[in-house]
């Protein structure tokens, strides 16, 4: 096998720092002298390119290619607080770099001349298995928010899981994508809070309650920290952060919600037997999203759980190291077919997408890519990022000889 040069290796790693808007402004790329204006390698992350910034959605060649136009249109401190990792941000590039440990093995001479990409995803079929992963506050990218999210969903007949932090409320999120969607639950200190979002998200018609399980610690997001600086807006023109209740109650869920005792928008003291009151109060079907040991995805089988969202909340939790499409072999061999697996962080490519799908996954979250596209154009930017993760999933699916889903095999991906 060809060996690349450690020269080269690092050349390669200051040309990706230099490039990296996650590094903008920080002393790290004081190191990458170079470096071209250009990535040699998008896999890594998006070209940086500036100086030729797509006009409209229908420029764009990859879902990168949005990256860069809402880097210029969305506040310095928006945009740094999607961008950001953790620490070292290991674990955002792991999520990337991981696809590169996988393979696809492609079957030739099988009929691919119609490709069907319909998927059941607890008993509801859409189009595809491509999922608007849950992003809070999506109007602070662009006015359309998480409604514009959703028609552009509805465009693609795609599942869109809305957020507890939704800028927006699930009634109108709903009413946008004209079908039924998820609800993402932090569940906060207080279970009358989380109690009542549950209810309104069933009364709203969501069919599944995602809890987001992986948020327990406090978070160093150094990339935030350190872009923000260059915001000059004045935050508490907008953000009331005079407490915590204050903030949240300009959050859409948090609306008419009795908040006295909030102390915590997570909930650190959460066990197994949150998930059993929960199973008490709702007929939504019931996922936990952020599990990444196989361990605890047999805990939520045996515990009924209905499904589970494999994420390292796109790099945003622990700075661990792993990515999602590391863990999630072990976890599909543990669960043995016994609930569906969802997978999210670092998927940009049809190709990874198609990799988590030949490994048994059920359908494949998206976060920060859909919100790059609205960032940059709107609800057609979103339109336009979900519509290109379509097209190379149904060309990837033709290439591995696949003319259903179902086809997709574990034969087809192989550890490199
Ligand atoms: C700006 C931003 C906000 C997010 N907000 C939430 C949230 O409110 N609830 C949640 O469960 N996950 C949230 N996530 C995590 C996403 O649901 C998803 O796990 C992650 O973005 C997937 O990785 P990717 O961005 O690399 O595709 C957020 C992610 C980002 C980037």
């Amino acid at each position: 096998m060809p060996r690349v040069d450690e020269g080269t290796s690092r050349r390669r790693f200051l040309q990706f720092l230099a490039g990296s808007p996650l590094l903008a402004g920080s002393s790290l790329s004081a190191f990458a002298g170079e470096a071209p204006s250009r990535l040699p390698d998008p896999m890594i992350w998006a070209p940086q390119n500036l100086e030729e910034l797509i006009k409209g959605p229908k420029d764009a060649i990859n879902v990168f290619d949005f990256e860069p136009v809402c880097q210029k249109n969305v506040p310095p401190a928006h945009f740094a607080y999607m961008a950001s990792g953790i620490d070292d941000e290991v674990t955002l590039r792991a999520n990337r770099e991981g696809f590169l440990k996988f393979q696809l093995r492609p079957r030739r001479l099988v009929d691919v001349s119609k490709v069907d990409m319909t998927t059941d995803i607890l008993g509801v079929k859409y189009d595809n298995p491509i999922v608007l992963a849950p992003i809070g506050g999506q109007r602070s990218f662009h006015p359309d928010g998480e409604v514009g999210a959703a028609k552009a969903a509805k465009a693609g007949n795609h599942l869109q899981i809305l957020s507890t932090a939704a800028s927006m409320g699930v009634e109108d999120v709903t009413a946008g994508r004209g079908a039924p969607i998820w609800y993402q639950l932090y569940a906060t200190n207080k279970w009358e809070v989380a109690e009542a979002m549950v209810k309104r998200a069933e009364k709203a018609g969501c069919l599944a309650v995602a809890v987001t399980v992986d948020r327990n610690g406090g978070r160093n997001q150094e990339t935030l920290f350190r872009m923000r600086k260059s915001d000059t807006r004045d935050c508490n023109a907008c953000h009331d952060r005079s407490s915590l209740q204050a903030s949240m109650r300009t959050r859409a869920m948090y609306q008419g919600i009795d908040l006295s005792g909030l102390r915590n928008t997570q909930a650190s003291a959460m066990t197994w037997e949150f998930l059993k009151r929960l199973r008490d109060t709702t007929r939504m079907k019931i996922l936990i999203k952020g599990i990444l040991a196989w361990e605890d995805a047999v805990l939520a089988a045996d515990n009924g759980i209905d499904a589970i969202i494999v994420s390292n909340h796109g790099g945003r939790s622990e700075d661990s190291g792993r990515a999602t499409i590391d863990a999630l072999p072990e976890i599909l061999e543990a669960v043995n077919g016994r609930m569906p697996v969802l997978v999210d962080s670092g998927f940009r490519r049809g190709t990874d997408i198609c990799k988590a799908l030949c490994m048994g996954a059920t359908a494949v979250c998206v976060g920060r890519p859909y919100i790059w596209g609205l960032g940059a154009f709107g609800q057609p930017g979103v339109e336009r990022v979900l519509e290109l993760l379509r097209v190379e999933l149904h060309a990837i699916m033709q290439q591995v000889g696949a003319p259903t889903i179902k086809h997709l095999m574990p034969t087809m991906v192989r550890r490199a």
